[in-house]
């Protein structure tokens, strides 16, 4: 058997990396790697998703080289984010050692036909394909700062107001309605960091806009609507209200929106891929989710 000094240097690499569970000291490392690829989460965005979520960490001689999270969105459902490899450690397998970790684990909890979602970067299409993930659709990324409230006329009997507690329950039935994923610990702390403004007909909740702080501003999301122009005038009650701020959407590739986000300021900065493994995730309602909640947690 030969010593560590004989082996060559990835070999000694395997053997003394070990996965364990991602813990709330993790945070700070996982802001480094991410910021290294320009993703724009706060320490806090990181930290809040951890909290509803779970994570996997490579280690190596004390130094995290690579990273998963997944969230359970059902009884068989999950979507899965925040998979980064440190840049001196990549194309050596470690990607695939930790998905492989991160699928482990979802079979184990959610069963091995569990349904699982992911948005994918160029760099991770390869890796996903390779692990018997599809693409379905894309996600694009707009961000920018608008200065001007644009008016969108809603029919006779609409009105939009600010989200109150007593929307929640229909809120999240929305959502769950729109996307399929079944959430409640995301929404709720999306109830508590986000600000809400519904739509409403009657006294029916139609749709809503969540607006809450994230990376460098502000991100409007999720958006669930019967019709993009319905969309478009909660988003822009936050647009209107936040005139010269940083806002950030990440909206489906067919929502009909990006030419008007587009006019308004908030210029397309990205694009990835919505992947699936097993059956896709569909709402009762499909074509109503306008602006999801981020690229990692869908
Ligand atoms: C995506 C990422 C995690 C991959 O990590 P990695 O450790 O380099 O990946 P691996 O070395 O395990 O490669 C995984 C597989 O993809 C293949 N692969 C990787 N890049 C490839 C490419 N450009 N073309 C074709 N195949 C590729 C590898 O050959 C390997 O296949 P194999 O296991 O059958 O040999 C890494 O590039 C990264 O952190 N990128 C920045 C963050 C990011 O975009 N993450 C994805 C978020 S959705």
């Amino acid at each position: 058997m030969p010593t560590s000094a004989e082996l060559p240097p990835a070999e000694v690499e395997h053997r003394t990396m070990r996965l364990r569970a991602m813990t709330p000291q993790d945070v700070a490392a996982l802001h480094l790697l991410a910021k290294a690829e320009q993703w724009p989460h706060r320490a806090e965005d990181l930290a809040d998703m951890l909290a509803v979520g779970s994570g996997t960490v490579a280690e190596l001689n004390g130094e995290i080289i690579g990273t998963t999270m997944w969230w359970r969105a059902g009884p068989a459902t999950a979507t899965l984010g925040m998979v980064i490899v440190s840049r001196r450690h990549r194309g050596a397998g470690l990607g695939r050692i930790v998905m492989d970790a991160v699928l482990d684990q979802i079979a184990a909890a959610l069963g091995p036909d569990a349904a699982i979602m992911l948005n994918a970067t160029e760099d991770g299409l390869p890796l996903y394909r390779k692990l018997g993930f599809r693409g379905v659709g894309e996600i694009l990324q707009h961000q920018g700062a608008a200065f001007q409230a644009p008016l969108v006329p809603l029919e006779p009997g609409e009105r939009i107001r600010p989200m109150g507690e007593r929307d929640g329950a229909v809120v999240d039935s929305l959502v769950h309605a729109a996307t399929g994923l079944d959430r409640p610990s995301v929404m709720t702390l999306l109830r508590e960091k986000a600000h809400g403004v519904v739509l409403t007909h009657g006294d029916t909740v139609t749709g809503a806009a969540l607006f809450r702080r994230f990376g460098r501003g502000y991100v409007v999301g999720p958006v669930i609507a019967p019709d993009a122009t319905r969309a478009k005038a909660l988003i822009a009650q936050w647009i209107g209200s936040r005139s010269g701020e940083f806002i950030r959407l990440d909206i489906p590739g067919d929502s009909g929106l990006g030419a008007w986000l587009e006019e308004l300021g908030l210029v397309r900065v990205g694009r990835v891929v919505t992947m699936v493994r097993g059956g896709e995730p569909r709402g009762t309602a499909p074509g109503t989710a306008f602006a999801i909640v981020s690229q990692a947690l869908c």
